[in-house]
């Protein structure tokens, strides 16, 4: 059994931060989003892993996740080089993936850890040609979407329908059989441009393959998109922080509930709420941080109050005099307001940033 792993494409939804960096390195409780995939990959015990990359931002994927040695794994980078769908991707992996059985993970989807283990058996034991992972939500359209007869089998896929036949969507987690490459290979681009993998595995249903679906319990999330990445975050603190304190920490400083300050951060004047992670080397003064906020490496937060919010590497903030909420601030981003009150604001914002003030 091997693992395919698609951490190419555009990222369209998440820009500004996709336009310098891979969306699959978003960190969550900073952590990189690619990495709970590997883990949960790894945990299941499949350890040949095959990551799909793109030729923008391959290299900072390959670099930052290295050969697997770190996960336990052996990790072979595959180079897509254009984002032309989830079947190309398989397509383009044939080659790592000859002619095994795979697990297909989207490397900005989290599930609940644990789980894959379960529906690995269940593919396995039960020779399924397809298996694919479903669960309810409320706005289907947004997804791919499974119609189901009455014992549970899979009829009908529909890639972000109109009108959901069900409010079943395609959780970014499939196991396939070698089967499904000769799918791939009689389907053609769709109306967006892209070889879909509900197309091919469509055409598995067409010709009365074994193509099986099961509910999955636990939580999921597609890191796509700004809400559905900060509440990847607030899942992850409030299930898997383990607080620990290696920073410095003044005696004007008031640390509550679940916290974690990396080495070399120093904190002064400043109350933290868990739960909350502040990365390595950071500086924070006077800061209010509360729940739900992970501080990334080598950040200077000043004069600031802030919660449920994600800062990345290297970012500044200071003196900003209203509570920042519901935030992602990209890599070495600079957000300050000058000392006496601005008569004038003055901005250098790039392209597709969203930025409210009230
Ligand atoms: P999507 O989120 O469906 O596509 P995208 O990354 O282009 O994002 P957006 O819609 O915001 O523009 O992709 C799901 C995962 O699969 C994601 O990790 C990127 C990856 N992917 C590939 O590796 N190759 C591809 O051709 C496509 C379309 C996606």
């Amino acid at each position: 059994m091997k693992a395919l792993i698609l951490s190419g494409g555009k990222g369209t939804r998440l820009r500004p931060l996709t336009y310098t960096g891979a969306k699959q390195l978003v960190p969550v409780a900073n952590k990189p989003i690619l990495w709970y995939g590997i883990e949960a990959i790894v945990a299941a015990g499949i350890t040949d892993i095959g990551i799909i990359i793109s030729p923008e931002t391959g290299k900072e994927v390959q670099a930052k996740t290295g050969t697997g040695d770190r996960f336990g794994a052996k990790i072979t980078y595959i180079l897509q080089e254009q984002p032309a769908g989830l079947a190309h991707a398989v397509k383009v992996a044939q080659s790592f993936l000859e002619n095994s059985p795979f697990l297909m993970y989207l490397g900005d989807n989290l599930i609940q850890q644990g789980d894959l283990t379960y529906f690995l058996k269940e593919f396995i034991q039960e020779n399924h040609d397809a298996l694919l992972l479903l669960r309810p939500v409320l706005n289907p359209s947004a997804f791919g979407v499974a119609k189901l007869d009455e014992k549970g089998r899979v009829l009908q896929l529909v890639e972000k329908p109109l009108v959901p036949p069900s409010n079943l969507a395609l959780v970014g987690v499939y196991f396939f059989s070698p089967i499904i490459h000769d799918a791939i290979a009689c389907i053609q681009p769709s109306a967006r441009g892209e070889l879909e993998i509900t197309d091919a595995i469509q055409c598995l249903i067409d010709q009365q393959k074994q193509v099986a679906a099961c509910k999955l319990e636990g939580w999921w999330l597609d890191t796509g998109k700004k809400d559905d990445l900060l509440e990847a975050n607030r899942i992850i603190l409030d299930t898997q922080l383990t607080p620990c304190i290696l920073g410095q920490v003044d005696d004007q400083t008031q640390v509550i509930g679940r916290v974690q300050i990396g080495s070399g951060s120093k904190l002064i004047n400043c109350t933290v709420r868990g739960p909350v992670i502040i990365g390595e080397d950071c500086h924070l003064e006077n800061c209010f941080i509360g729940p739900y906020s992970s501080i990334a490496d080598r950040v200077t937060l000043i004069d600031t109050d802030l919660e449920h919010s994600v800062i990345l590497q290297d970012a500044k903030v200071a003196d900003i005099h209203q509570r920042i909420v519901d935030s992602v601030i990209g890599q070495r981003a600079t957000l300050t307001v000058a000392p006496r009150r601005p008569k004038a604001l003055r901005f250098m914002i790039g392209d597709d940033c969203q930025i409210q003030i009230m």
